[in-house]
């Protein structure tokens, strides 16, 4: 099949999150499947990429009256096709989204203007892909474009198309005054197929153009259908459920295994765990904290905002504290200042047992995934989540709250410990202070208490698969799909 894959970041070219992760493994695993795939993604500021092979100027109409001139890119990456879309006021800004406090006012137009050129450079190269697969806010309105702006295009007319929703809190809401300029109906808005509390809602017009829609996990698709956890879009997501699935996202293994992690100071495997217990020492040294191989490490990797838990994580890890226990805390991040500095707060009262480092460190998040006992991930919510697989991979068990894709990927062990033989992590449920601080207990007490039960939790741990070749063919399913 012949794939057009949008989205808005891929992991070693520019990234904010899991999604590019994603939009690095699938298009390659879909392409070891004989698929051709094309990825199109804008030429930011950030991407100063090596292996351009060219560019063509495009120029489009937008809407009805505008017409957009940019160039378009082409280069390789990782073997696959990319187009990078630049226009300089678009694009050539130093965030993706925002400017490290709010999202850009102008988001709307501009991710419009991704999803117009991705489909129109297909035009002008004379490329008809089958499936357009759109991810998230961003690049939703190629959906809704391919419907309502191409239905009788050559090229285009035969094409359907998948949106991923990665995280369906993000929805590209704006107001109606920008209409006009994204080409997008007025009747259309009236008649709610882009319009939710008034407002213009991106992500609503793909969940309701696309030929097929899918979450990252099955158990948000479940959280989707649901008033309370849908994100308030449940009756759009209801009305498509006969084409709405969830397909669970993979882990890179070429870039996540212990036994060849470049940024590793010692590698290890599930049979000899030495270099594993060595790397531990090594990010106590490089976090400044004693180096105490009896004292459990909860790691954390993460954006800082409410969707990862802090607001009850934070005074949670602080009654940990205060209580004096053996523990030590390990949190890499980057994101919301407030819980930055709540953060610093709490590290300059316990610095022999907590430290935070704000920022993004692709090197220093592989160590702490190799050198931590236990791996946080106490999510609000969770889409799929892809630290909790890097940190099974690494014997690392993660401490979750049960929701989306961490519950349906983490086994978690029973009170009784009568599932110790399946289990892999730990988990909580009430999103709140008192059930997390009980769940960072119940981890110390097995690391402390039972260490053959947690020696048996990290063995199963490192033997679970979730590959991208698995979530691939689901996808390839999904797009067969498309067409009944
Ligand atoms: P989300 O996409 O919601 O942020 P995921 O768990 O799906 O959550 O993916 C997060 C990805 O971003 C992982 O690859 C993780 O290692 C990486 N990451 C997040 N924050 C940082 C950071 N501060 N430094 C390095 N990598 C980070
Ligand atoms: C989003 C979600 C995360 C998911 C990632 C990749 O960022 O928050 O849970 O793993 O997308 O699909």
């Amino acid at each position: 099949m012949k794939i057009l894959f949008i989205v808005s970041e891929i992991e070693g070219i520019v990234k904010t999150g899991g999604l590019a992760d994603f939009a690095r493994a699938l298009p390659w695993a879909l392409k070891k499947m004989h698929h051709d795939v094309r990825v199109v993604m804008p030429k930011y500021r950030a991407v100063q990429y090596p292996g351009l092979e060219g560019s063509w100027p495009l120029s489009f109409l937008l809407n009805h009256a505008t017409r957009y001139g940019c160039l378009v890119f082409h280069a390789r990456h990782d073997g696959i096709p990319l187009r990078l879309i630049e226009h300089h006021d678009f694009f050539s800004r130093d965030g993706l989204y925002d400017n490290g406090y709010t999202a850009y006012p102008d988001n709307a137009l501009r991710f419009a203007f991704l999803c117009k050129a991705a489909l129109e450079q297909c035009l002008q190269e004379g490329w008809a892909p089958d499936i357009v697969h759109c991810n998230d806010w961003q690049t939703a309105l190629a959906a809704y474009y391919l419907k309502e702006h191409y239905p009788h295009d050559p090229v285009l007319k035969h094409t359907r198309s998948v949106l991923t929703v990665h995280n369906g809190a993000f929805q590209g809401k704006t107001e109606a005054k920008w209409l006009d300029g994204l080409g997008i109906s007025w009747d259309r808005f009236a008649g709610g197929q882009v319009e939710h509390n008034g407002l213009v809602n991106l992500l609503k017009s793909g969940i309701l153009s696309a030929d097929k829609i899918n979450a990252v996990s099955p158990g948000y698709a479940k959280e989707l259908l649901a008033k309370a956890s849908s994100h308030e879009l449940w009756y759009c997501y209801t009305a498509r459920h006969h084409d709405f699935t969830g397909i669970l996202n993979g882990c890179d293994y070429t870039m996540w295994n212990p036994e060849k992690d470049p940024y590793l100071p010692h590698r290890f495997s599930a049979d000899n765990l030495k270099g594993k217990h060595l790397c531990k020492k090594n990010l106590q040294q490089r976090m400044g904290l004693p180096q105490r191989k009896e004292v459990p490490i909860f790691g954390m990797i993460s954006r800082l905002t409410d969707q990862k838990g802090f607001d009850y994580l934070i005074p949670a890890m602080e009654q940990v504290l205060n209580q004096g226990s053996a523990v030590q805390f390990v949190l890499l991040g980057s994101g919301n200042p407030v819980y930055a500095s709540r953060l610093h707060h709490l590290q300059n009262r316990h610095r022999e047992k907590m430290s935070f480092v704000n920022g993004y460190d692709v090197a220093l998040s592989h160590l702490i995934e190799a050198g931590s006992d236990f791996f946080m991930m106490p999510s609000l919510f969770e889409p799929c989540g892809l630290n909790q697989l890097y940190s099974l991979a690494y014997g690392t068990l993660p401490v979750i709250r049960s929701t989306g894709g961490l519950k349906d990927t983490v086994v978690a062990l029973s009170h009784d410990f009568s599932n110790a033989d399946q289990a892999t992590g730990i988990d909580f449920n009430a999103p709140d202070t008192y059930h997390c601080s009980e769940a960072i207990h119940r981890a110390m007490a097995l690391f402390n208490n039972h260490k053959a039960v947690y020696d048996r939790l990290q063995q199963t741990a490192m033997g679970q698969l979730f590959t991208w070749d698995m979530c691939a063919a689901e996808y390839e399913a999904l797009y067969h799909e498309a067409f009944e």
